[in-house]
């Protein structure tokens, strides 16, 4: 392509460095959609001839054909997509397809093709976890009155219920999904026509190439333009934030479903066995979505690390851009996949959780707050008296509600009867009726929310 100045060809280490083929060949799509949209416009402004600009649509859409039925031979010795469509273009409609790249660089042209990729996969992310949320909602809804223990430090703290567990999920989601979108929004500009990094002296209609790619218009700099892969950074970010609450998500099965709690049931169709222990039902794709948090977050660090320091405009360093997001965008898709199949196919242990929710002294609170109700005193004080009773029923190695009343009333004799009825761990998660709060009926109403929203997304 660039064959005037040079007398020899590249040595093979100079093509295996420099080659991208390997993975920017998932880009064809975005890259003869660019080449159709400038050939168009070319044709328009007078700048090639229309006939020129017919055959050359018409060629790319005999690339893409190709690509697609699998017949397209990429070849590595011309480097990357970009190049291997023109190749192609060239066999296909002869000298014609030369002028394609009338007014356009692989700079402007990668920076589009890899931002139109990125809105593309922004779009399917965003549709997987809307599913995911859907599939939360779902979970919670029928939940909204599972009382599990709720912890904090991992230790025992009060009662709540498995739908509110689930429903913070949800809105974790919902947030990872802004970030997703105010990346798609700021992406959505056309760099096509900034060229290498100057502009053209063609009179180009760049407004044009943005409306037929679906760009909310064109990139202001030219020397921006070209160099700018914050649409990469941002969506990493957005990723790398969404893995982490899947990891957590996922760290949370692993403990539920471990022997030592046994609150909640895999079936097989998300558990795998060990070679060994006959017993054994490990929870894999859990520790893998944990896993993958890694590459995710690495491919944020690689790419902040690719930019740093880069002089203006473009660099070859920004060929190392890809396949980390691709790489990390297609795991957290998987993430996103299998954390749905896992929410929607654990079942949690009823009877199980209400038992563990009880231990631990978890209505305490409770019971604090029912001496601040019923007998007006200060918080402070409550607390202390509190602890005195999960003190004497510890030592007799009762559990609150088991604790004789005439044991409290030696603490605290203005405690009457009335007291056994905030001691269970259904009175308390139903008290807690506080807007955000665990109650069942909170719980069944905010899942309606979130469904009816989904649904109405969908629409
Ligand atoms: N394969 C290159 C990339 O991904 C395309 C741009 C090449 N530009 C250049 N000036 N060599 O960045």
């Amino acid at each position: 392509m660039w064959g005037g100045r040079f007398a020899s060809g590249p040595d093979a280490i100079m093509e295996e460095i420099n080659a991208s083929i390997d993975f920017d060949r998932h880009l064809y799509r975005q890259d003869i959609a660019a080449s159709k949209a400038h050939a168009g416009m070319l044709g328009k402004q007078g700048i090639i001839a229309a006939d020129d600009a017919k055959m050359i649509a018409q060629g790319l859409d005999t690339v893409l054909s190709e690509i697609e039925g699998g017949t397209f031979e990429f070849k590595r010795a011309l480097e990357d997509i970009h190049m291997n469509v023109e190749s192609r273009l060239t066999d296909l409609i002869g000298p014609a397809a030369g002028r394609l790249h009338t007014a356009r660089s692989r700079n402007d042209q990668v920076a589009t093709d890899f931002r139109l990729w990125m809105r593309d996969t922004i779009d399917t992310i965003d549709a997987a976890l809307a599913g995911f949320q859907r599939a939360l909602s779902e979970k919670a809804l029928e939940h909204a009155g599972t009382v599990m223990p709720g912890l904090t430090h991992l230790q025992t703290a009060q009662p709540i219920t498995f739908g509110h567990h689930m429903l913070a999920y949800v809105e974790m989601i919902s947030r990872d999904r802004g970030r997703f979108a105010d990346a798609r929004k700021r992406l959505n500009e056309s760099p096509l026509g900034s060229a290498a990094l100057a502009g053209t002296s063609f009179d180009l209609d760049r407004d044009m190439t943005a409306k037929a790619l679906g760009f909310d218009r064109p990139t202001a700099n030219s020397l921006d333009a070209v160099s700018d892969r914050d649409f990469a950074m941002e969506t990493l970010a957005a990723a790398s934030i969404t893995s982490v609450h899947l990891s957590r998500l996922a760290e949370e099965i692993i403990i539920w479903t471990s022997p030592l709690t046994n609150l909640v049931k895999l079936t097989d169709k998300f558990t795998t066995g060990s070679s060994i222990m006959p017993q054994k039902r490990n929870p894999d794709a859990a520790e893998l979505v944990r896993g993958k948090t890694g590459r995710i977050i690495g491919a944020l660090n690689g790419i902040l690390i690719v930019m740093k320091g880069l002089p203006l405009a473009y660099a070859k360093d920004m060929q190392e851009d890809k396949e980390g997001v691709m790489d990390a965008l297609s795991a957290l898709s998987l993430s996103i996949a299998a954390m749905t199949g896992m929410v929607t196919d654990l079942v949690p242990d009823a009877p199980r959780m209400k038992k563990a929710a009880g231990e631990g002294y978890a209505t305490a609170t409770d019971l604090a707050d029912f001496l601040v109700r019923s007998m007006k005193m200060p918080f402070r004080d409550a607390h202390h008296v509190t602890g005195r009773i999960v003190a004497k029923a510890s030592a007799l190695g009762v559990p609150l509600h088991r604790l004789p009343l005439a044991a409290m009333q030696e603490i605290e004799p203005r405690i009457g009867e009335d007291v056994f009825s905030v001691l269970s761990v259904d009175r308390s998660v139903k008290s807690r009726l506080s807007y955000g709060g665990t109650a069942p009926k909170n719980v069944k109403a905010q899942a309606k929310r979130w469904l009816r929203k989904l649904e109405k997304e969908k629409a």
